[in-house]
């Protein structure tokens, strides 16, 4: 029976140098010191040792059982360590490779020109105030001085619900009227930028959507001295210090007097060009004193308060800008476009 347990010692430690794997070293464990093994075999058979032997055969069986085990765990730590060193140079990442460029997304160019015009408004001390652009007939329209068959409404062609009386606001004045209803008889500074809609034939120079940027003052004792310094200021810190602007006058139902602003073409600097159409200026925003009508819609006494209110096109900006000769590139989602910006 020594004889037997040295030859199984000495068999499965010679079996395990040759286990290379993970399985095989499962096979290995179940054939020698699995409970089918023979080592637990003979222990069982101890009855069948003389009396006199039993205790060293005893301790034999202990020893072998302590070396196979011992055995079992060096294998195993081995080949956990060689297998990792494997991964370790298989897979190994090539740093030096060039990495492929994430995609980033970035800022659509009207609202980049959107942030950049409120970011002026607001150094100025102009909040900005959200209204909706779903409107009914009465705030796009007849609160801002056009009743029902005013010839004036033919310069707004407009989207109609299927809900009588409600459509989609053709400009952001409608706003004037929500903040000063809300503000009434405080004094308002706001801007009210948002997406407008026009029926409109769709061309190079008309989108049936765009943004505007509305901007009301209401208070006391405001002139159109105010309109023409603030809107100056404007234009300054958007194109530059030394612009130069002017003031046309022109006519909306909801201002008077209104006017319109030019800024000098900054393309040609005023000697004329095909964008400035050789006139060697750019209209950029439509302007005027609050309508007292109006004030008294939104709920202001005319005969106290004064206010002027003006509305610009960020689109339009951003095309004199960046020299973009069509304005359905903004809405088309052409990535060739888009990724300029
Ligand atoms: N709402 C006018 C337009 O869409 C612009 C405007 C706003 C004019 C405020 C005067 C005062 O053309």
């Amino acid at each position: 029976m020594l004889d037997r347990l040295a030859e199984i010692e000495a068999l499965a430690l010679e079996a395990l140098e040759k286990v290379s794997d993970d399985d095989e070293l499962q096979a290995w464990k179940s054939q020698y010191i699995g409970r089918s093994a023979e080592l637990g075999k003979l222990s069982k058979r101890m009855r069948e040792v003389p009396a006199e032997q039993r205790p060293e055969v005893g301790r034999r069986i202990n020893e072998v059982r302590t070396a196979l085990e011992k055995g079992y765990e060096r294998r195993e730590a081995y080949l956990r360590a060689a297998s990792l060193e494997k991964t370790l140079r298989e897979d190994r990442i090539d740093v030096t490779l060039p990495g492929r460029p994430a995609s980033r997304g970035r800022l659509h160019p009207s609202t980049q020109g959107l942030r950049e015009i409120l970011e002026i408004w607001r150094e100025m001390g102009f909040q900005i105030y959200r209204s909706r652009e779903v409107e009914t007939d009465q705030l796009n329209f007849g609160l801002l001085n056009m009743p029902p068959h005013h010839p004036a409404r033919d310069l707004w062609d407009t989207f109609y619900t299927t809900e009588p009386g409600v459509l989609l606001r053709t400009h952001t004045s409608p706003g004037q009227i929500h903040v000063m209803r809300e503000r009434a008889p405080e004094p308002i500074r706001v801007i009210l930028p948002g997406m407008c809609y026009r029926y409109e034939q769709i061309t190079a120079r008309s989108e049936i959507q765009f943004n505007q940027v509305e901007g009301l003052a209401v208070g006391r004792n405001i002139t159109f001295a105010d309109l023409k310094g603030t809107l100056t200021a404007f234009a300054r810190r958007m194109f530059g210090q030394e612009v130069r602007t002017r003031f046309r006058s022109s006519h909306f139902p909801f201002t008077e007097p209104s006017a319109e602003m030019d800024i000098e073409c900054f393309l040609c600097g005023g000697d004329g060009c095909p964008v400035c159409k050789q006139t060697g200026w750019l209209e950029i925003l439509g302007s005027g004193m609050v309508h007292p009508t109006v004030l008294e819609n939104g709920g202001y006494d005319p005969r106290e308060f004064s206010g002027f209110a003006y509305g610009m096109g960020p689109e339009r900006i951003v095309m004199l800008k960046h020299r973009i000769e069509d304005i359905r590139y903004f809405w088309g989602n052409d990535l060739r476009f888009l990724e300029q910006f």
